[in-house]
């Protein structure tokens, strides 16, 4: 592929190098109905407000081959070949979306803010799906590499809370492959969550996502402002993308 700088799955992603002009990886994380994208979009703006240039994304998906590995996972058509195959089917979109769209933006000086990434993994294949903890970890370095995120938000909700949302926002539309799993799943989810935030506090911020998006969006923006002090940029770096 034309620009491309390495081929293959996963050379090159584990090999990059933080350079000092990168901007910052932000993910976010949470349950189902947690409203994710909404903070996503809400914190996106603040931080061009401050001419910060920003690269919004999200996982499964973010990238042309990720995208077409998205349908393959949320249709559940991956489902019967089971939580091994899942994994490793999210990593070979990571690697995609890492190679094609998060490394290239970072390297421009862009910030990236990507709903869901790797925490995604170890949370829903890892803890809920029962994929051994060296196997996540393995796929984990071979994908992510150093590009681990500077700050990853989890936000945190009760999934009778979460699936409610999700229900009224769906409509008729069909149920996915993981809003489908039992309501014990989302209460595991949760918990996975909170464990990871405390294993890494560093990296990962827990914020209450019961309260309305205005409120919410208050929390984010604290964690943000004290983990990475964002600052009013007098340049616009271009988006080549
Ligand atoms: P999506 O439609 O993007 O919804 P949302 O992020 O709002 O929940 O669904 C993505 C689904 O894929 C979600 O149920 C979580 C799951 N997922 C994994 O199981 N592992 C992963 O590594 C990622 C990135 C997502």
């Amino acid at each position: 592929m034309a620009g491309k700088v390495e081929a293959g799955f996963p050379s090159g992603i584990a090999t990059n190098q933080k350079s000092t002009m990168r901007g910052k990886f932000i993910t976010f994380e949470g349950g189902e109905g947690s409203g994710k994208s909404t903070q996503v979009a809400g914190l996106a703006l603040r931080l061009q407000k401050l001419h910060i240039d920003v690269k919004v994304s999200r996982e499964p998906g973010g990238s042309a081959g990720a995208e077409a590995i998205r349908h393959v996972l949320l249709s559940g058509a991956a489902k019967p070949l089971g939580p091994h195959a899942e994994a490793i089917l999210f990593a070979a979109a990571r690697a995609d979306h890492l190679r094609e769209t998060i490394r290239p933006a970072l390297e421009r000086g862009q910030w990236v803010i990507s709903d869901r990434f790797a925490d995604s993994t170890r949370v829903y294949q890892g803890v809920l799906g029962n994929v051994e903890p060296r196997v996540i970890a393995r796929l984990e370095k071979l994908t992510v590499g150093e590009l681990t995120p500077d700050l990853s938000i989890i936000l945190d909700l009760d999934p009778k809370i979460g699936l409610a949302r999700v229900t009224k926002r769906r409509g008729n539309a069909p149920v996915d492959r993981f809003e489908a799993e039992e309501f014990d799943f989302h209460k595991k989810l949760r918990e996975a969550y909170l464990d990871l935030a405390a294993k890494e506090p560093g990296r990962v911020a827990v914020v209450n996502a019961n309260a309305d998006a205005t409120a919410v969006a208050s929390g984010v923006w604290a964690v943000v402002k004290e983990r990475l002090q964002p600052t009013w940029r007098p340049q616009r770096v271009r988006d080549a993308s």
